[in-house]
């Protein structure tokens, strides 16, 4: 107790536990948006409405009394559902017993999984550019994030240069695809080709697969569906990505039992357990597979569209094999660097972007900003029309 009357309250504050981590460029952009605005096709959300039968179906499990603490690992019939889907797409059969885990949104599965395995100086490879929650959680694990880049210009993995990150001390290497932010989608080669490279090593792979619907150009290929990654990977799916509501943050986790059980372990004195009116209304929605077979056809089209929008203006499409994300090359329209490329076309032009260079550990530039195209035609007319005239 603090007897000394000159000593008012005080705030202890500790070292941060995150020095590096300020305010994320989704937020500044979308704050930018609202004050300016802008169309805003930086952050990746959709700006249309989900299916209302998915609004019905959890307002029916509300009304039903589902509304007490679900099972810490999730609704049973919510894992029995997503057993079932990932055996009918990628031919693997998860417990719904022991390896699958229903978590608040992928985040948490990828934090949970990286608390779970990373003891304090292991380290943990991820590919740059990368998700920008992947650094903070290994160093919230006690981790050492090794930053191994894409292949510069076409975002491939470089097996090369991931063989020669490997150490003794590494835990575990996060992959990604289809890819936020290149919206690049791996190749079963390129699966095959991990699979084989870390076959002699214990390295754990999270895999994270949020936007495993939106492969358009091939299907997408998942870690489960190859025995020598299943067998060491937690992957990772996200409801709110594929069925269009991001604000429900609820996703899932499958991984073998071993891992699972150290998993859980964690995710019980986090999270305990998921809101549960939604894990029912998600299964219940969910016997129907049609939307989310659906949903590559759906971004599809999107991406024709803003892609024919774009093919006219002095922006230079990248490919765009997956995600609802479009990547472009700015060389042609400014000189500006892409952060402030951002800042001048959200000020003059009214549309948000955002920067590559948010998802480098070194804020590595190349000229190339992304567009989320997971609008409304309305909304991606409004912004075609204004980048049109760069
Ligand atoms: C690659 C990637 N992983 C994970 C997430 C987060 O998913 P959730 O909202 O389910 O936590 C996102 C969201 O943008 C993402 O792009």
């Amino acid at each position: 107790m603090n007897s000394d009357p000159d000593l008012g309250p005080r705030t202890p504050v500790p070292p941060s536990r995150l020095p590096a981590v300020g305010t994320t460029i989704f937020t500044v952009m979308s704050a930018l948006a609202a004050e300016t605005g802008a169309v805003n096709l930086g952050q990746g959300f959709p700006d249309f409405a989900c299916d209302p039968s998915l609004l019905d179906a959890v307002a029916g499990a509300m009304r039903a009394g589902a509304n007490q603490y679900a099972p810490m690992a999730g609704a049973v019939v919510l894992r029995e559902v997503m057993a079932a889907k990932i055996e009918a797409g990628y031919g693997r059969r998860y417990d719904p017993g022991s390896e699958i885990t229903i978590t608040a949104g992928a985040t948490q599965a990828i934090l949970t999984a990286l608390l779970a395995v990373v003891h304090a100086g292991d380290e943990v490879i991820v590919l740059d550019p990368c998700y920008d929650s992947y650094v903070p959680g290994i160093a919230l694990a006690g981790g050492v994030a090794v930053r191994v880049p894409l292949v510069p210009g076409s975002f491939r993995p470089d097996f090369g240069r991931i063989a020669a990150a490997l150490t003794p001390r590494t835990r575990a290497l996060i992959v990604n695809s289809p890819h936020n932010p290149s919206a690049t989608v791996w190749t079963r080669d390129e699966m095959l080709q991990l699979q084989a490279l870390l076959a002699p090593t214990d390295v754990v792979v999270i895999s994270d697969e949020v936007y495993e619907h939106m492969a358009f150009d091939q299907p997408h290929h998942s870690a489960s569906g190859f025995d020598g990654l299943a067998a060491r990977s937690f992957v990772v799916s996200s409801f709110g990505k594929t069925l269009h509501v991001t604000g429900w943050k609820i996703g899932s986790v499958v991984a073998p039992a071993a891992l699972m059980a150290e998993f859980r372990k964690v995710h019980q004195f986090n999270v305990f357990s998921v809101n549960t009116p939604m894990q029912h209304g998600l299964a219940e929605y969910l016997r129907d597979p049609a939307p989310y077979l659906n949903l590559p056809a759906f971004y599809r089209a999107k991406r024709e569209l803003f892609r024919a929008g774009l093919a006219g203006s002095r922006l230079r499409l990248l490919p765009c094999e997956g995600t609802y994300f479009q990547c472009v090359d700015i060389s042609d329209v400014s000189d500006l660097g892409e952060a402030d490329f951002c800042q001048w076309l959200a000020r003059r032009h009214g549309v948000a972007a955002i920067p590559l260079s948010a998802f480098y550990g070194d804020g590595f530039d190349q000229r190339v900003v992304r567009f989320c195209f997971a609008k409304e035609t309305a909304t991606l007319e409004a912004a075609l029309e204004r980048l049109q005239r760069l």
